[in-house]
């Protein structure tokens, strides 16, 4: 029996995840995947607007928010889709939309790649296709060694001012504050396991061209972190995708302009992807 509500658990790959289930029984499904370092109610705003017609999952990957404890394996891309995939079946859903933010949007990919049939349309949001540069991957070495030196907190603060337009700072304070506070919450040693995970992911720029479902691309336009020309460069190899560059929003599109992400995310459903979603058992 399908158990409702915010915060389920459910043991999976060995470990507890949490998630929150809402929304009709017999609707199509969407499965939101969090950024990081994040949780699942960064997608709070958009199950609120999505759930009377569709059945909405949001989980905390592995090492995040209520599913904190990450078990003793490292951490992969790989291991983040076997997750995802686990939670479907343990579910009892066959076929689902991803909505995937920045590194959802580097599981949602990984995930379509390896389980094609799973997935019936996506929506990319201030993400990415390439892997790390080796400048990159430097900066996620020194953020480790800054978790390790100087603690969550510090490395939070100093994350936070690249997170949201620079306007941001002055009217958006509360929405900022919520997002500090969500990240704080992560242990140190999942962050710093996720960021290996992170620096160590492959490329999937070479499968766009494969996928043939609706997709979304929606990104920031003062996103530094995976930019607009990230976002063009998906759409240009996706056949079936929109592109969409929200005004006045950085890296967390949804949360800086959920409006008109909720209005660009509605509009998809609705008629770009509705055809196809299947329903869950
Ligand atoms: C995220 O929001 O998930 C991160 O910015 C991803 C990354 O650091 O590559």
């Amino acid at each position: 029996m399908r158990l409702k509500g915010k915060n389920i658990r459910i043991p999976l790959n060995t470990i507890s995840v949490s998630y929150n289930d809402q929304g009709p029984d017999e609707s199509p499904v969407i499965i939101f995947i969090h950024g990081f370092p994040f949780n699942k109610s960064m997608w709070d705003g958009q199950m609120k607007e999505l759930k009377e017609n569709n059945r909405v999952i949001a989980y905390d990957v592995r090492g995040h928010g209520d599913s904190f404890d990450g078990g003793k394996e490292d951490f992969s891309i790989e291991l983040f889709v076997s997750d995802l995939i686990e939670l479907m079946d343990a579910l009892k859903i066959d076929k689902a939309m991803l909505c995937g933010l920045s590194m959802g949007g580097y599981i949602a990919l990984r995930a379509f790649e390896k389980y094609p049939g799973r997935f019936d349309s996506l929506v990319l949001s201030d993400t990415n296709c390439i892997a790390d540069t080796p400048q990159a991957k430097e900066k996620r070495m020194k953020a480790i060694e800054n978790i390790n030196e100087n603690g969550v907190e510090k490395y939070v603060e100093d994350m936070i001012k690249n997170l949201f337009a620079p306007a941001s700072f002055e009217t958006k304070l509360s929405a900022i504050s919520s997002v500090s506070e969500m990240m704080k919450k992560n242990p140190a040693d999942s962050l710093c396991n996720t960021l290996l995970a992170l620096a160590a992911r492959k490329e999937t720029c070479s499968k766009l061209t494969e996928i043939k479902v609706p997709v979304l691309i929606i990104v920031g336009n003062e996103d530094k972190i995976t930019p607009p020309a990230a976002a063009r460069l998906m759409h240009e190899k996706i056949e079936n995708s929109r592109l969409c560059i929200l005004k006045n929003a950085a890296h967390l599109a949804n949360i800086e302009s959920p409006d008109e992400f909720n209005e660009q995310l509605k509009m998809f459903v609705n008629y770009h992807a509705k055809k196809t979603l299947s329903h869950s058992n």
